[in-house]
């Protein structure tokens, strides 16, 4: 316990000022003056990934900030980079705030700045947006591409990117969403449980996925716990599917689920109201593909009510249009 009495003049409190005055209305302020205490070695297992700490106010530490950077991703920036607003998890607001209380902030020395992101870049080779680098690669450029990508902040938390699979000549292209947690491990489209329903609803309108039908996502890498994509993750990944439907040239395009559907036909509509017809999408090169949207197998799975719903959308994408 600390003496309650004269605190050595070198003793830092531990408190902020407004903290100081509440303990001195309180009579208790000199019973929190006592020297700070030496920083502490960060422990050996400290988490990469910031973690706010729930600690009293008193406890607030003033630097806990310095290392709370999360990884940046070790990938070279070929295509894209990562955004610095990606690349770093905001540090939890107790982190970068000095232990001062709000309102004087603004008087306050002023805060240390929040650490930067750092973009690892082999060599630092030129950053090339998405949409410049696909423009005139090829299926297998556009692979490598795809699998190097860091033009969002989804490279850094995945195993693998998945490009898609599938036979070509395409008379199907399929569309799911992203990558679940087995398609990350795989690096292919649709082998979790969504995949073989997928199969075998594709193999009861007489399409294999080798054969006939490509399989892609609009977002080509797993968001965590299989959260919706942000608009900036699609707005960073769909050049390489519109790509890919300009090198496939596919038939027709089956769109799975609100989320690719809506991406794809640029539209804000229920998927009760957009499946059920043949839409149009129209290619860079003016060609015009029939796009069908059907519900997603996940949601089959979930709801298989349905599945005489998406039997009928099948039986439209086998249609001759
Ligand atoms: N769900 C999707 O939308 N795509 C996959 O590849 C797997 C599950």
């Amino acid at each position: 316990m600390t003496a309650p009495h004269s605190p050595p003049a070198s003793a830092a409190p531990r408190v902020n000022p407004l903290q100081r005055l509440w303990l001195r209305e309180l009579g208790m302020e000199r019973l929190w003056l006592r020297p700070a205490p030496q920083p502490q070695a960060a422990p050996a297992a400290m988490p990469q990934v910031p973690v706010p700490k729930q600690e009293s106010p008193a406890a607030t530490p003033q630097v806990a900030v310095s290392k709370q950077e999360s990884p940046a991703p070790a990938m070279p920036a070929r295509v894209g980079a990562v955004p610095a607003r990606d690349a770093a998890a905001p540090p939890p607001a107790s982190a970068v705030r000095p232990a001062g209380p709000g309102p004087g902030l603004r008087n306050g020395p002023p805060p240390k700045p929040a650490p930067k992101a750092e973009v690892v870049t082999d060599a630092a080779p030129a950053v090339i947006p998405v949409a410049e680098a696909v423009k005139n690669a090829t299926l297998d450029e556009l692979r490598e591409q795809v699998v190097a990508c860091t033009a969002c902040g989804l490279c850094g938390g995945r195993r693998h990117a998945v490009f898609g699979h599938g036979g070509q000549p395409t008379r199907w292209l399929v569309v799911g969403e992203a990558p679940g947690e087995q398609e990350d491990r795989q690096g292919q489209p649709f082998v979790g449980r969504s995949g073989q329903l997928l199969d075998s609803m594709l193999s009861a309108v007489g399409m294999s996925r080798e054969r006939d039908v490509f399989i892609a996502n609009v977002i080509k890498c797993r968001p965590p716990g299989n959260r919706n994509p942000k608009p900036e993750e699609i707005a960073a990944c769909s050049p390489y599917l519109m790509r890919q439907i300009a090198l496939l040239k596919p038939e027709r395009i089956l769109v799975l689920g609100r989320f690719a559907a809506q991406t794809l036909l640029g539209t804000d509509s229920t998927i009760g109201s957009l499946r059920g017809r043949v839409h149009q999408m129209k290619t860079e090169e003016g060609r015009e593909i029939p796009v069908i949207v059907s519900y997603h197998p996940a949601y089959l799975l979930r709801s298989p009510a349905e599945k005489a719903r998406a039997w009928q959308d099948l039986k439209l994408a086998s249609r001759q249009l």
